[in-house]
């Protein structure tokens, strides 16, 4: 059997109680019965929280490894520590709730300190080409309302987007949409989720 890693993050503001997290965990849980030799590491954007990328951040990115300060040093290695559990990830779980029409900002900030040119990206004269290769990402989408295909879904293009950009092509979805539409859309909805998560654990 082989030995997989599994980076999961979850980005509700409710940390294990969001219903994004909690769809994660059971997907998670079923990807580890069927492989109980995977290795899963556990982020929660909730808990230890990425800072927002400010000009000083963005600095310390593009100084010389041989002309940085201590600070700039200091916020290189907290994004080369998320960086080197993207890519040592075989496949990534994100638990992804809609916070006021977009993705939680917690994420945001964690996006904007793994794109880093020239260790997950790179420009080349015929664009951009992502530099992490060979990794499957599920995201467990919770929203409040119904978005799915509609253009009011601003989550799916762009985290598709995203983990494009860095390299990684294969996203699939798992949506529990409706979850404050009233307690049968909410269970409804939960029950698709769970039947789909089944689906993907089989
Ligand atoms: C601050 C905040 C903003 C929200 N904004 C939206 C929204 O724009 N659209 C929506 O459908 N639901 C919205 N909701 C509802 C959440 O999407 C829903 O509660 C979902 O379960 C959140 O995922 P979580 O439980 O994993 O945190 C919002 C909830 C919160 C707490």
């Amino acid at each position: 059997m082989s030995t997989q890693t599994l980076l999961q993050l979850n980005a509700s503001v409710f940390s294990v109680h969001g219903q994004s997290s909690q769809l994660a965990n059971r997907f998670v849980k079923g990807f580890v019965q069927r492989e109980p030799s995977t290795q899963v590491v556990a982020r929660d954007l909730a808990k230890d929280t990425v800072p927002h990328l400010d000009a000083e951040r963005f600095q310390a990115f593009l100084a010389p490894a041989d002309a940085r300060t201590p600070a700039q040093q200091a916020v290189v290695d907290f994004s080369d520590a998320l960086i080197s559990e993207l890519q040592a990830a075989d496949v990534i779980v994100l638990g992804l709730p809609m916070y006021n029409f977009g993705v939680p900002s917690q994420l945001k900030a964690y996006f904007d300190h793994v794109a880093r040119a020239g260790i997950t990206f790179r420009y080349t004269a015929t664009g951009p080409e992502g530099l992490l290769t060979d990794k499957k990402v599920y995201v467990f989408a919770a929203r409040g309302g119904i978005y799915q295909g509609t253009p009011a879904d601003t989550q799916t293009q762009y985290v598709k987007d995203f983990f494009r950009f860095i390299g990684i092509t294969e996203v699939e979805f798992v949506y529990a949409e409706g979850l404050n539409m009233g307690d049968e859309s909410k269970a409804n909805a939960l029950a698709q989720a769970h039947q789909q998560i089944e689906r993907l654990s089989a």
